[in-house]
């Protein structure tokens, strides 16, 4: 899978995409990201990538040129099967949306910041708007990293354990249960019985009880939508 980033603040996701899970399933060569200075590709001398918007709102609005000439070279060398516009107004990212695009070749999130960009652009060449929550982030760039980083460990390889990303917590619209690990005893804090006991089925059993009931408690909502 390859995903192209288009950013104002490159700065801002390097190190971001260079550490833990993304770094990892880069050197295991099953994932590409790719970062792009969105001032790169401005006409502009003085590198600027945003104007004053027309009807004299306040604010600053991100302009076509730029945009569109980077997303033009990116598809110009490969087939895009999703170009993502990150934006507060979007489709609100979850886990089902993740499973789907980690299922994809290509894609390219396009990070939104001042006002927003011109609407032509979301017009002409975003196939998919996104939005991360219900909250204002100053630009795109945190919405992009979380998506990447909730893709790219759903690639197969990525993970070590497989089955760690199936059993997290929303996969099957259930929290995931409470996990231990040694020691079984710390400070009379004691690690459930049924953990210990060696029993398979039985544990099973007691992990999609706790699914269940911390569901219940805590995201009521998660079970009507089953
Ligand atoms: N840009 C600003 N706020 C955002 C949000 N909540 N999700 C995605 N992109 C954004």
């Amino acid at each position: 899978m390859r995903i192209d980033i288009i950013t104002v603040l490159p700065e801002l996701l390097e190190g971001f995409v260079n550490n833990s899970i993304l770094q990892r399933a880069q050197k295991k060569q099953l994932v590409e990201i790719h970062i792009h200075n969105l001032r790169d590709y401005t006409k502009d001398k003085h590198r600027r990538v945003d104007d004053y918007p027309f009807g004299g709102f306040a604010g600053m609005v991100m302009q076509c040129q730029p945009i569109d000439d980077c997303i033009t070279a990116l598809k110009a060398q490969r087939h895009y099967d999703e170009i993502i516009f990150t934006t507060p107004d979007g489709a609100q990212f979850d886990q089902p949306m993740a499973n789907e695009l980690s299922l994809l070749q290509n894609i390219i999130i396009l990070c939104g910041h001042y006002k927003g960009i011109d609407y032509r652009i979301r017009e002409h060449l975003i196939t998919r708007e996104v939005s991360i929550g219900d909250y204002v982030l100053t630009g795109g760039e945190i919405a992009a990293a979380a998506m990447a980083d909730a893709i790219v460990r759903l690639v197969p390889g990525v993970l070590s354990d497989e089955q760690s990303a199936l059993s997290d917590s929303f996969q099957d619209n259930l929290l995931a249960a409470p996990v231990y690990t040694r020691p079984a005893d710390y400070k009379g804090w004691r690690v459930p019985d049924v953990l210990l006991s060696g029993h398979e089925a039985k544990i099973k059993e007691w992990e999609l009880q706790q699914s269940l009931e911390r569901t219940r408690k805590l995201r009521p909502d998660l079970l009507e939508a089953k």
